[in-house]
């Protein structure tokens, strides 16, 4: 069994779509130890409350500086004692201690296809408002561990989505959360749980190779 936690910050429908995956039986030998929160009263919490899911609110104002915050999310997730962390939806950035804490055992899903239209400023809606705003016609989602560096970390799995020509910035959310991130953060919670994920300096090896292959 691989034990999980999940950070979130808003609507969790990333979260929900791993406890859909987890009931259904298509995510099997995971379990979601506990939920961390950014901030009180989002929906991501409503769905962790409903699912009988442990959840702790850890804000970032509530610490003067980075490394306060980092203990508070250390101390919070270390009561579950969690073998991989799945940031979805996750907007605050984590320091160093806790990078370092989970070194290649933290994995972020981030709305579009790295290395365009990420790191710092790119995140919820901004990416597909330049995606669209710069004519490119894919985009999609990417799966990455998280390292020191935003959005910069080992590439373990990424979906292409089409970009309509009469798509709003929210159209298109919406089909890059429906047909790419709801389905590789659940896949790439699976690698991870049959030992598939190897780390290899900047890349992330898939033992076994993916579809793709
Ligand atoms: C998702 O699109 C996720 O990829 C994005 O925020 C949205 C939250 O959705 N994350 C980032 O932009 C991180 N840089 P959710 O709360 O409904 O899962």
């Amino acid at each position: 069994m691989l034990d999980i936690a999940v950070l979130v910050s808003g609507g969790g429908t990333n979260l929900q779509a791993i406890i859909d995956r987890i009931a259904d039986g298509s995510l099997s030998k995971v379990r979601i130890v506990g939920v961390i929160a950014s901030r009180p009263g989002t929906v991501a919490e409503q769905r962790a409350v409903r699912a009988d899911i442990p959840v702790k609110i850890v804000c970032r104002k509530d610490a003067p500086d980075l490394a306060a915050y980092d203990r508070a999310v250390i101390a919070a997730l270390s009561d579950w004692n969690p073998e991989l962390i799945v940031l979805a939806g996750f907007l605050n950035l984590l320091g160093p201690a806790v990078v370092a804490t989970w070194r290649n055992r933290i994995i972020n899903v981030h709305p579009s296809l790295i290395p365009s239209f990420c790191g710092p400023g790119y995140y919820g809606i901004r990416p597909h408002e330049a995606v669209l705003a710069s004519g490119v016609r894919v985009t999609g989602a990417t799966v990455h561990i998280v390292n020191e560096e935003y959005d910069q970390g080992p590439i373990i799995l990424q979906k292409a989505v089409t970009v309509h020509a009469d798509d709003t910035p929210q159209t298109l959310q919406l089909r890059v959360m429906q047909e790419a991130e709801q389905v590789i953060l659940p896949k790439a919670i699976a690698l991870f749980a049959a030992g598939r994920i190897q780390i290899e300096d900047r890349k992330a090896i898939i033992l076994g190779g993916t579809e793709n292959d």
